[in-house]
Parts: C-alpha cells; sequence; structure tokens
C-alpha cells in the first residue's frame, strides 16, 4: 500500500469527476449525467457517461467503469501511486514522504540514484565525445550530418573502447559500485569484476517527459552487432513505455506528433526545425506510448520505414493508435528512405510537403490489402470486400463514406448497393453491443461474457450492493461466514468492509478505493463500480440470491473437504472419526439440498 486510506478518500472527495473528464474529453449534460465519446475505445457515438451525483463515469460500449482514481490511471497511463499523486497536485493537497510507506520510500530513492547516476553519466560520456579519445565519435556524428548546436541539444555521447573508464570514473567519484550497476550502466564477469556496458559506441541518452534521464542507447560505428544496444531493464527504464524526444517535443506547437522508429530520425528531423519528431525505439508501437502521445496531442503521423517490418509495424501501431481515438494519419517517404535520410537530403520544406499528404488510416489499409490481396481471385475479393467494409463502417461521416465506397466497388467489381448492404450489417452488429445490459447473479466461478445480459459473480456483486447500501449487512451478516469465502482476492475487500460495518462506520467505495493499488483487484474493481453505476433500485431477490450462491459455494467447497477427510480416516482405520465425519457430511448434504429447493 502506498499512501494512507485518508490521503485517497481525500483526492478522491476532492476531485470532481466531471471537472477531471472534462479536461480530456467534451462531456454534454444527458438527464442526470454526461455523456461523451469514450476515451478507451474506439466509437462515433457517445457511449461514455459520467455521474457526478455517484462521481463514477461507466460506458456502455467497452464497459470501461470506475471513479476518479482509475481514470486518471487509465488515460494517463500512471500507476496507482502515481495517479494518487497527480490528483492530490491537482486539488492542491499536499502528500508528505512520510505518507509513502517505508517500501515506497526506498524504491523512490532508488529511482531518484539511478536518475543522478544516468544524469552524471551522460554529461561523462558527452565530455568523452569532445575529448581526445572521442575524436572518431564525433567524426561519424558530423558525418551523418549532424552538427554541435544538435550534439549538445541531445546530450550525444561517446563510450569510451577500454572496458573499464566508466567503473572508474564513478568509483573515483566515491559511488557505490552496486547502485551504479542497478543503473544499468555496467556489467559484472564471472569473477565478480565490473566493467562498462557500453564500449566505444555513440551514445544516446533516453529523457523521458519530466527530463530524467531514465537510460542510453549506444550505436557501433562501423557495422558491428548489435547496431544499437540500450540500457537494461531497471526500476526507471522500460522499453516502450517512453518515446525517444518526448522531453522536446512535448513543447511543439505543432498540433500533432510525428512518430518516427530510431534515434536518428528524430534527431535529423529536430535539427532540420521538425520539433515535433519523437521515436518509438524499435518498431513496435506500445498502448503505453499510445497513451503518452494522447496526453499531449490528438493527432499523430506515422513515419515508419517502408520495409516489410516497417510496414507491419505501422500497420499494429495504426491500430493501438486509433483504439485510443487518436486521429492518425501515414506519411511514407518515397524511395524506401527512412526520415533521417530524406530530411537530410532534401530538406524541411520536402519533409513538410510530405506531410501535407499523408494517407488516412483507411487509405493505408486499402491500399495494403490490395497490395496483398489478388482481387482477380474470387476468395481473395470476398475477404478484401469484407475487411474493407468492417474499416468503413467505423466512418460515420456519410460523404466520406461514399467516397470510399466508390472506390471499393470500383476495385472489386461490384455494385455500390452491394457494399452499402455490407457495411450496414457491421454496423448493426456495432449496436447491438451497445445496447444496455442487464444484470443477473452468478455463480462466483462463472464469468460470463459482456452481452445484453450479464451475469456478475454474486461476491463482487454482494460487494456492489453493500457499498450502495450499508443497512443490507443486517440481511446478510447471520447468513454468511466472511471467513470461509475461497477467493482470494476478494475477500479482503470483503472483510475489510464487514469489519468497517462493524465497527459501525459507514462505507462507501471511495473507503475501499486504495486496493485499487492492486492491479489484479482494480480489474475486479471494474465490475463493482459498474453495478455502482448502474445498479437501479436494490431488491431483496438480488440480495438474497447473492447470498444463496456465496452460502452454496462455501458448502460445496466443505463437503468436498469432508469427502477427503472421510477416505482418510477410512484408509487409516478410525472407524469412530469416519462415522462422526458421516454424521457431518449427510449435515451438509441437507443443508445443501435445503438451499437448491428454497
Ligand atoms: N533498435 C534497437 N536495437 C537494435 C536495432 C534497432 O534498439 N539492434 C532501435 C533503435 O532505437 C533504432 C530503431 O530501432 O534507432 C530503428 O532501427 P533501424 O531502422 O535499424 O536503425 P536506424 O534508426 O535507421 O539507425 P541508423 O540510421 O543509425 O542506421
Ligand atoms: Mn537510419
Amino acid at each position: 500500500m502506498s499512501y494512507s486510506k485518508d490521503v485517497i478518500n481525500k483526492v478522491i472527495e476532492e476531485n470532481d469527476i466531471l471537472e477531471i473528464v472534462s479536461e480530456y474529453i467534451s462531456l454534454k449534460r444527458s438527464g442526470k449525467d454526461y455523456k461523451g465519446l469514450c476515451p478507451f475505445h474506439h466509437e462515433k457515438t457517445p457511449s461514455f457517461n459520467v455521474s457526478q451525483e455517484k462521481q463514477l463515469y461507466h460506458c456502455f460500449g467497452c464497459h470501461a467503469s470506475g471513479n476518479v482514481i482509475t481514470f486518471v490511471m487509465n488515460i494517463e497511463n500512471l500507476s496507482f501511486k502515481e495517479a494518487v499523486e497527480f490528483l492530490a497536485d491537482k486539488a492542491g493537497i499536499l502528500i508528505e514522504e512520510e505518507n509513502l510507506s517505508g517500501e515506497e520510500y526506498k524504491r523512490k530513492k532508488i529511482r531518484d540514484e539511478i536518475y543522478s547516476i544516468n544524469r552524471l553519466a551522460a554529461l561523462y560520456y558527452h565530455r568523452s565525445l569532445y575529448s581526445k579519445i572521442g575524436q572518431a565519435a564525433l567524426r561519424y556524428l558530423y558525418d551523418r550530418g549532424i552538427d554541435d548546436k544538435t550534439i549538445k541539444k541531445f546530450g550525444l555521447g561517446y563510450s569510451p573502447v577500454n572496458g573499464d573508464d566508466l567503473v572508474k570514473y564513478f568509483v573515483g567519484q566515491k559511488y557505490n559500485i552496486d547502485t551504479v550497476y542497478n543503473a544499468g550502466l555496467i556489467l559484472k564477469n564471472d569473477s565478480g569484476k565490473y566493467f562498462d556496458r557500453f564500449r566505444n559506441r555513440v551514445m544516446f541518452p533516453i529523457i523521458d517527459e519530466k527530463n530524467n534521464v531514465i537510460g542510453f542507447g549506444g550505436r557501433v560505428m562501423d557495422n558491428g552487432k548489435p547496431k544499437y544496444l540500450n540500457t537494461s531493464e531497471t526500476p526507471v527504464f522500460k522499453k516502450g513505455k517512453t518515446l525517444y524526444g518526448i522531453n522536446y517535443a512535448k513543447k511543439t506547437k505543432d498540433d500533432k506528433f510525428i512518430i518516427v522508429e530510431g534515434y536518428m530520425d528524430t534527431i535529423a528531423l529536430h535539427q532540420s526545425g521538425i520539433d515535433s519528431a519523437v521515436a518509438s525505439l524499435g518498431t513496435a508501437l506500445t498502448i503505453e506510448q499510445g497513451k503518452l502521445i494522447k496526453k499531449y496531442k490528438n493527432n499523430v503521423v506515422i513515419s515508419y520505414d517502408a520495409d516489410e517490418a516497417g510496414v507491419e509495424a505501422t500497420l499494429r501501431g495504426l491500430n493501438i493508435l486509433d483504439e485510443l481515438n487518436l486521429n492518425v494519419s501515414i506519411l511514407t517517404v518515397p524511395n524506401g528512405k527512412d526520415p533521417d535520410e530524406f530530411v537530410r537530403k532534401e530538406g524541411f520544406d520536402a519533409f513538410t510537403r510530405l506531410l501535407e499528404n499523408t494517407e488516412t488510416l483507411i487509405e493505408y489499409k486499402i491500399k495494403k490489402y490490395k497490395q496483398n490481396l489478388d482481387l482477380n481471385n474470387p476468395t481473395e475479393r470476398i475477404k478484401y470486400i469484407k475487411k474493407v467494409c468492417q474499416d468503413l463502417s467505423s466512418i460515420k461521416d456519410k460523404v466520406k463514406r461514399d467516397v470510399y465506397v466508390s472506390i471499393v466497388a470500383k476495385d472489386a467489381q461490384i455494385p455500390e448497393s452491394t457494399i452499402r448492404t455490407e457495411i450496414d450489417r457491421f454496423v448493426k452488429g456495432f449496436k447491438q453491443n451497445n445496447e444496455k445490459i442487464r444484470y443477473t447473479v452468478g455463480n462466483n466461478r462463472h464469468n460470463i461474457k459482456y452481452g445484453s445480459v450479464k451475469k456478475i459473480p454474486s461476491l463482487k456483486y454482494l460487494i456492489a450492493l453493500l457499498l450502495i447500501d450499508n443497512k443490507l449487512y443486517n440481511r446478510i451478516k447471520s447468513k454468511i461466514d466472511f471467513n470461509d469465502i475461497d477467493d482470494e482476492l476478494l475477500r479482503p475487500v470483503i472483510t475489510f468492509i464487514v469489519e468497517r460495518l462493524e465497527d459501525g462506520k459507514e462505507t462507501n467505495v471511495n473507503d475501499v478505493s486504495f486496493m485499487l493499488d492492486n492491479a489484479k483487484l482494480k480489474n475486479e474493481f471494474n465490475d463493482i463500480f459498474d453495478i455502482l453505476y448502474n445498479g437501479k433500485e436494490i431488491n431483496e431477490k438480488i440480495v438474497d440470491d447473492c447470498i444463496k450462491e456465496i452460502v452454496k459455494d462455501n458448502l460445496n467447497r466443505k463437503i468436498s473437504r469432508i469427502k477427503k477427510e472421510i477416505d482418510e480416516s477410512y484408509i487409516s482405520g478410525d472407524i469412530e472419526q469416519e462415522r462422526k465425519l458421516l454424521t457431518q457430511l449427510q449435515n451438509f448434504e441437507k443443508e445443501m439440498l435445503m438451499l437448491k429447493n428454497g
């Protein structure tokens, strides 16, 4: 647990969910609640609802539900603790470090230490680049068209060839070498001797949006392998979580980011005056990176290499960005060049012209389907039509859609009307999924998929009901033995609530929100928030159904336990014990029968 329950409660109470959500999406009043386009899935008609009264949100499309903390966690891509800090900051609540548990405090210390080690290392590499030993590296950078100003701006450097210069440097600075090891900058050989991870490479410090040096990439200057070496995973560096260049790109006046593949692409673009470039560092764009983009911009241009791996990566990246509701377009650099080569040769103006002629997602997809499918082959032609129609069904603008319909009709040589009918099928399918759901109590072991009826596991249901109406506890308490509950994840939740109620304290969902810190529980809580949001009046039947399911569940477990014990006493010949257990078993089975019938 990171912060105290009181701090968390206060943070929730002092941040109005309506205000927070409105910073990200535009909401319109709809009855008592507010409505807008869901930021968590792609949609064209609003199904994301916010209740100011309940301080919760719920999407009828993708079923995301939660409170202000889960909203910030999901949209800002933050951990629970970071979300609490983020919201505390907004509400002007001071949360002191004493509020951090011992463990948390230690972790923060370690992270801070790694940041300062990385910063020192970056300076060390940078000085090496401009010293005698760095001459070749400096020439390499000049040859690739990078000037001194850009080298300084990006803090580029050189890691010496000797193999332990950095180790010596940090030892000289009186640093604990184990800490430097934790920063992923040095390695240990079999005899326990430390040596530098990066040797004879051009160094690119990777800097996050808060200007922390989180890691490094190092490039060989010849054809050696690997071409790029990165910092290993450390408490502050995870590949795929950050975007190279974000520290500068976040300040761009442009309304978009340009995502490129590599360090050199980013640097070359910035040097030429295109200050919105960031790199995903490698080919696979991750959802975390998508969220990081969304934090700053709604528009993004992908410009990956045109090779096969690049195209694959572009398509995957596109889907990720599209699902995050970002406007994506694709810039293909001509003649198989990468952005670095292109902008260096052709310059700022030429690149800007490319930017004016990007393809939309749909155009790019249609083009790729056509490249990969043989439209003269009937089976492939059908595949082509279906794929395109599915894509087109998400375009709401009729004019836009019609333009593509006529293109596709020509390509596939079938009437436009057939294509429209096919698109309608996809649109209808989408609407059906958007229907309101009905809830029923389900067995704890069954998680039925979303449809128009949703079975909620009884225990989760009961937790939600108790949070809605504390008084229900009186109806429940004599019937369920909470310590008997099998569910390792949810038992602590229900016992926490029960303890509070036993103490005569009122309890609402804010009081249990500290548990969202547990990623698995956070998922479970989605259903709980869902019921809190949608639960109409509570009727006794639902409550009793929940109780029954839970008691049945507990009883079933007791029965199988006792059966095992009976087998054991039979084997050991303990007839006395066996008889006693058999009587117990009979009682349990009678109880079960009664439950099932009554
Ligand atoms: N990359 C990596 N490890 C590798 C190869 C590539 O981490 N072994 C990452 C780097 O961030 C690199 C990006 O993937 O910048 C793109 O790779 P690639 O296209 O191979 O390199 P370029 O950026 O074109 O590198 P350069 O122009 O320096 O040859
Ligand atoms: Mn390149």
